[in-house]
């Protein structure tokens, strides 16, 4: 019998657990301005069913030179503001390396880099062009046992289907960026996540949270059917 109470008007709990790339360290990059606001998303990510969090704050040469201890600095300041705010979640901190002649210089030398689970490394290149070192720096850091991750691989104007499949022939691991699905950054980059969902070449979702506008837009896209449709791949994202 029909009754308005059976209407399903609750948004599906999907089964994302864990994420693996955000900016929640204040200071540290161009995410979140304040302790406060990191609590702000990190209460949207709660609420949308997140247990684990890895932040990744930018590691770049030019602008962005963090090094392991300030990060875990940032995480031990931001654990203790959590504490104090009663929020109940599991924070590690890692970080999205841009790859360029520096990092790949880091690998090379074997410098010691931040990574999450086993040895998952998240890397992410400029927009434009496919850096010159690009299947060199995935060779060698592969030889290296690194796990490479490669971050919004449809945010990149250089990306195309025979280039995404030529890196995941590679041994390159895909994360999504879930802002992209709902059109967040442009609908070439929409068009593109939507493609890569298609063929199922998605490895992880990441939300990529810089502030508490993002994360709101965050929660509202779970009732998107293409988001939807993404957490039912097989990602690795609660295995971590
Ligand atoms: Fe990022």
């Amino acid at each position: 019998m029909f009754s308005l109470f059976n209407k399903k008007t609750e948004v599906p709990k999907i089964p994302l657990k864990v994420d693996i790339h955000s900016h929640l360290l204040a200071g540290l990059d161009d995410g979140v301005k304040s302790l406060e606001e990191a609590i702000d998303v990190i209460n949207d990510l709660v609420e949308m069913g997140f247990e684990k969090l890895v932040t990744t704050p930018h590691v770049m040469n030019d602008t962005y030179r963090n090094e392991p201890t300030g990060i875990q600095n940032g995480l031990t300041e931001l654990e203790q503001h959590l504490a104090n705010n009663g929020i109940n979640i599991e924070l590690q901190a890692a970080a999205e390396y841009y790859l360029d002649e520096f990092l790949y210089a880091r690998i090379i030398n074997k410098e010691s880099l931040l990574t999450f689970g086993d040895k998952y490394l998240l890397f992410e290149t400029n927009f434009i062009s496919e850096p010159l070192q690009m299947k060199e720096f995935i060779f060698q850091a592969s030889s290296q046992g690194y796990r490479l991750v490669l971050a919004h691989p449809e945010r990149y104007g250089y990306m195309t289907m025979e280039k995404a499949e030529d890196l995941r022939n590679r041994g390159v691991f895909f994360q999504l960026n879930s802002l992209s699905i709902g059109g967040m950054y442009s609908k070439s980059v929409r068009k593109m996540a939507l493609q890569l969902i298609d063929k199922g070449w998605v490895d992880f979702l990441g939300s990529d949270c810089h502030n508490p506008v993002q994360s709101k837009i965050l929660k509202a896209l779970q009732k998107n059917k293409h988001y939807q449709r993404a957490c039912s791949l097989s990602l690795l994202n609660n295995t971590l």
